[in-house]
């Protein structure tokens, strides 16, 4: 499934790309990856105290900065970004603006870039842990409904499924970009995490469900992994 990109690989509106890195890498290719960053992206990761906080925003933005390199043939320095009032990134205009969409997601040693043309993208992955209290974070988080159908499944399976559901739903508010201040009881996904991924309810418009498609990503067995997107069917294409 993680192909080495083609050297012609183009963005096309019926595929979404979808790049991943370790973060561990050899402090080679992170000072590699840190030469491509602007100045102000710089002084943002030289604000991180901790060295693998500053090296998975160097490697994630490195890879964003790579892959938008190769698919729009210019030099990874030549990016601009600019922001959201909810922070989420995007490029500046005369790079394409929002017409190209990227969203990124870190989690404990591992990023994932996606990129696509003519559509609001949302990426998330999440390291499957079982030192999280996520029956807590169910219950303050999710929607009755989920938090009622995760807690009915066998004590093995919970960890999964918390993380199938979460994973789900910052992938969509994050394609909405109001991450989770927006709500993420405001919806229903569901929660088997062997099954592709669905929206179930949006409550602020019902209209809405079906405009909304979700994929997992499948990554590495110890994380868990959603892209979601509007704009109808598409298919993934998975770089590294
Ligand atoms: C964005 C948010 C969902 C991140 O979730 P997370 O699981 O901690 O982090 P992830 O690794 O999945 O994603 C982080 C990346 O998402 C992107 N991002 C930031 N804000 C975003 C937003 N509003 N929507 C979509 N993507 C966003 C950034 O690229 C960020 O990585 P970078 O800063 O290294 O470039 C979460 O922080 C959030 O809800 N923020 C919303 C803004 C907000 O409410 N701010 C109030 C803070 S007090």
């Amino acid at each position: 499934m993680w192909d080495s990109p083609p050297e012609g690989l183009k963005l096309d509106a019926n595929y979404i790309d979808v790049w991943r890195t370790r973060i561990d890498l050899p402090e080679e290719e992170v000072k590699r990856y840190a030469l491509t960053l602007s100045e102000e992206e710089r002084e943002r990761a030289a604000r991180f105290t901790f060295p693998d906080k500053y090296e998975e925003y160097v490697v994630s933005r490195g890879l964003l900065r790579r892959a938008l390199a190769h698919v729009l043939k210019q030099a990874a320095t030549d990016f601009q970004f600019e922001y959201t009032d909810s922070k989420k990134p995007y490029l500046s205009k005369k790079y394409g603006g929002q017409s190209i969409s990227f969203n990124i997601s870190h989690s404990h040693g591992q990023a994932l870039v996606a990129i696509s043309l003519q559509r609001n993208i949302g990426v998330d992955i999440e390291k499957i842990r079982t030192d999280v209290e996520y029956e807590k974070l169910a219950s303050r988080f999710f929607s009755e409904a989920e938090h009622k159908q995760l807690m009915q499944l066998p004590q093995d399976e919970r960890a999964r499924s918390f993380f199938a559901i979460w994973t789900r739903k910052e992938a969509f508010v994050k394609a909405i970009g109001k991450g989770i201040a927006f709500g993420l009881s405001e919806f229903d996904v569901n929660v088997e995490p062997q099954e592709p991924p669905l929206m179930l309810v949006t409550r602020w418009n019902p209209q809405d469900v079906s405009s909304w498609l979700m994929a997992t990503i499948d990554s590495d067995p110890d994380y868990m992994a959603t892209l979601a997107t509007d704009g109808g069917d598409f298919q993934l294409r998975c770089w590294q």
